[in-house]
């Protein structure tokens, strides 16, 4: 079976096929970065006007990638929710008229269970269960990844996701927008001891986070300061970021007994996480598992495995009742319904 994943929830159009037997043979990403750099922030209508110019592009280039034809398409998956309404409704529209046209099912996937899953895009794949840190720009979680589509969110953040700390700070820092990948950058020249910033909520006994104190002492640290100060506060602040995560996840591994962690979402591609996660854990017996940089962010590829998943399963349909979510909790997923409205 060849299906088609589009990514449309934010500022990334990302297009992907993935195939049964060969896997991933084709992913074509148009990241709107530079358009919403201007603005320090993505500015929905722009993200839905760029979707609609490069989305047919990408699907072309895709095909071409892959030497397939529109016909040889057996299934279209599309991310539903959540994300911004009308970025969204681009790529169902187009992923609505596409299956229309071939009669072939559409599914509509959820874009953090395709975060989530990310992971089996690897070579090297955990087994259930298993424990996910998920950590993007909206969303901080761990969750318990029991089966395919069985999810248990254990903890979420009270404020802030990780993400949007990072890239507040980075902001706070002159730093053009999305500014985490480079204040990690910017921290690997810093001292992480040259300020003790607070590990939030650690003695909480809890697995939930919290990210808006931490922000707010860096905030008032940063105005004190000079640009020559920055790189040791990046590295504090990137340090008392990751220590809280890596509390957080020991204590989920350790309440839950599973033998394998993945980290997902964008801020997985930060390295010091990656390594200090997997500094702890394999002593305790525990495998880290994470995508590579590129699908840690937005892409089509995650879209497509989990429509994969899915239609496999034969939850796809020739019903256009689309309901786009713009927030969509992944416990309410199963592995046989598509999902539950809300
Ligand atoms: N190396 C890094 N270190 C820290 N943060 C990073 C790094 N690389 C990317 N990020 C952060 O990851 C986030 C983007 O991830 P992603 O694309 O998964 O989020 P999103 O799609 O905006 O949010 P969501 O998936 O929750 O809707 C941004 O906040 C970005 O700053
Ligand atoms: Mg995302």
């Amino acid at each position: 079976m060849l299906v088609l994943g589009i990514e449309s929830s934010c500022d990334e159009t990302g297009v992907a096929l993935y195939d049964s037997e060969q896997k991933l043979v084709a992913h074509q990403i148009y990241s709107q970065i530079e358009l919403h750099a201007l603005y320090g922030g993505v500015v929905p209508e722009l993200a839905s006007r760029d979707h609609i110019r490069k989305l047919p592009l990408l699907v072309d280039a895709a095909l071409e990638e892959a030497g397939k034809e529109y016909s040889d398409i057996d299934g279209i998956a599309f991310t539903e929710g959540p994300g911004l309404i009308g970025a969204l409704m681009v790529g169902a529209l187009y992923a609505e008229g596409l299956s229309y046209a071939l009669k072939k099912p559409l599914l509509g996937v959820n874009h953090m269970e395709a975060h989530l899953q990310a992971v089996h895009l690897e070579d090297e794949v955990p087994e259930y269960p298993f424990m996910t840190l998920l950590v993007s720009g909206g969303h901080s979680q761990l969750v318990l990844v029991k089966a395919f589509g069985e999810y248990e969110i254990l903890g979420d953040t009270l404020d802030d996701a990780v993400g949007e700390a990072f890239d507040k700070t980075a902001k706070l820092m002159g730093l053009p927008y999305p500014g985490g990948a480079k204040l990690a950058k910017m921290a690997e020249e810093g001292d992480d001891k040259a300020y003790d910033f607070p590990r939030p909520m650690i003695h909480s006994g809890d697995l939930k986070f919290s990210f808006s104190g931490l922000k707010t002492k860096v905030a008032m640290t940063i105005k004190d300061s000079t640009e020559a100060d920055y790189p040791n506060i990046a590295a504090s602040f990137q340090r008392a970021v990751i220590d809280t995560l890596v509390v957080k996840t020991k204590r989920a591994v350790t309440e839950y007994h599973v033998k394998s962690i993945v980290i997902a979402g964008g801020v997985a591609a930060n390295k010091l996480l990656r390594q200090e996660l997997a500094r702890v854990m394999e002593p305790m017996g525990v495998r880290v598992f994470y995508p590579r940089p590129l699908f840690c962010t937005d892409n089509g590829a995650m879209v497509a495995y989990v429509g994969h998943e899915r239609l496999m399963r034969n939850q796809g349909s020739l019903n256009y009742d689309v309901k786009l979510k713009a927030r969509w909790p992944l416990s309410t997923l199963s592995s046989k319904q598509e999902s539950e409205q809300e």
